[in-house]
């Protein structure tokens, strides 16, 4: 053999024993071969993004992300961007990702977000891992819990956002202790949240489990959230969305609204809620619409639910507006129609375990209410139901009357 060949078959092998490392399986991007450390203090954003960009650039299979088990990598504010070459990429989380422990960090930067997703179809982000937000330092300064402190803190990050994405996927995935809202999901179409969990204290301010805008085509199943706001919060222009098996509590329920904040044209329908069930929360099924809002919310169920010591098991507020209580009455309002509430099971923490506050301008319609059983929560005490400018049928319910047909 000449010595070129021989150079030749040398380098061929060398190159293959290069490639023969153990952990690097084709098309799968650790962070940790990207530089990331995950002791749990070095600053490991850079690495993150290096491996998202990577895998985002290749263009066959699957690419994936992988955020190792055992680690704990710590991630200043950074945005995942696509579009990406491959048709599906997926984001591992199996590992621990923490958020700086100062707002400080934040300095210069948006404070409304941590960690987001821009962008992007076919992503799936799955994992056995946490997300954790370290929210306490943003919790002790909220202008919610602190009006008085100078500098007070009105914008928090939320810990995961998905913006503009199509046809994607979260399961698995613990939240813990977001600043604020724990996971946002915006201009989005077709997303499947199954199988997490998210866990905040009752305290801490502002910190919705799932916050959605804007977004159509959406389930949400198996998840099992407590926090210190709505569990799930359905904002304006969201349509297509069914949300099942849910456990919610501590928070404030499943909520619909506040819908038309800025007298925008609010556009919400076919919201599907079912097999949900409440503890100890503010709110159940509640619809809570600004005054000054327009539009409508309309074709929503919420079917097969439960209650345990819910202080408004099952609530719309049509009269919503900036001081509680003193509002004026306004000629517009948002639309809201066509909403069966049936299969409601539980006890009630207050007196009204129906509330149902329309407005004389727009008053609600077609609303149903089929198989509902609300009893006090203290054994002994009376629960009765309270209905304004509400028409609709009610078939099978305690407390009763409510609504005018
Ligand atoms: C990270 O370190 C802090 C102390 O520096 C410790 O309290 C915390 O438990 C650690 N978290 C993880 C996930 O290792
Ligand atoms: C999502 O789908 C819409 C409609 O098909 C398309 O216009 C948009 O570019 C897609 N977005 C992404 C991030 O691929
Ligand atoms: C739900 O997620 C956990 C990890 O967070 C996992 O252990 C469990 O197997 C998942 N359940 C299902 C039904 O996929």
């Amino acid at each position: 053999m000449d010595l070129l060949a021989f150079i030749f078959i040398l380098g061929f092998v060398t190159s293959k024993l290069a490639c023969s490392n153990a952990n690097r399986t084709p098309n799968s991007f650790n962070v940790l071969d990207y530089g990331a450390i995950g002791n749990n203090h070095t600053d490991d954003s850079n690495a993150l993004l290096k491996a998202w960009n990577a895998a985002c650039s290749s263009p066959v299979g699957t690419p994936k992300v992988i955020v190792p088990r055992n680690y704990a990598f710590l991630v200043n504010p950074v945005l995942f961007h696509g579009p990406c070459k491959a048709r599906n990429i997926d984001f591992v989380v199996s590992g621990i990702i923490l958020a700086p422990n100062s707002p400080k960090v934040w300095n210069g930067c948006d404070a409304s977000q941590w960690l987001a997703f821009r962008g992007i179809t076919g992503l799936n982000v799955y994992g056995a891992g946490t997300i954790d937000g370290r929210g306490k330092d943003w919790w002790d300064q909220s202008c919610r819990h602190h009006p008085d402190l100078k500098g007070c803190i009105k914008l928090a990050p939320t810990a995961l956002k998905f913006l503009s994405c199509n046809k994607s996927r979260v399961r698995d995935v613990h939240f813990i202790n977001s600043p604020q809202t724990h996971v946002l999901i915006m201009r989005c179409n077709g997303l499947h949240v199954s199988n997490v969990t998210i866990q905040s204290p009752g305290y801490s301010p502002n910190t919705d489990g799932i916050h959605i805008q804007s977004s159509h085509h959406l389930t949400i199943d198996d998840a099992k959230i407590g926090s210190g706001d709505d569990c799930v919060s359905i904002g304006d222009y969201t349509s297509d969305l069914q949300i099942t098996n849910v456990e919610c509590g501590p928070g404030h329920g499943i909520s619909i609204g506040s819908l038309g904040k800025g007298g925008n044209f609010v556009r919400v329908e076919n919201i599907q809620v079912s097999n949900a069930f409440f503890k100890g929360t503010t709110n159940g099924a509640r619809i809570k619409t600004w005054q000054v809002g327009k539009g409508y919310v309309r074709k929503v169920s919420f079917q097969n639910l439960k209650f345990d010591s819910v202080k408004n098991p099952l609530i719309i507020d049509q009269n919503y507006c900036n001081v509680r209580g003193q509002c004026k009455e306004l000629e517009t309002g948002v639309q809201v129609s066509d909403v069966v509430y049936k299969g409601l099971l539980g006890t009630s923490s207050t007196a009204v375990a129906i509330n149902v506050n329309c407005s004389p301008a727009m008053p609600c319609t077609g609303i149903s209410m089929e198989s509902i059983t609300l009893t006090a929560a203290d054994a002994g005490k009376r629960v009765v139901a309270s209905c304004g400018n509400a028409r609709g049928i009610e078939t099978a319910v305690l407390p009763r009357p409510c609504l005018r047909s």
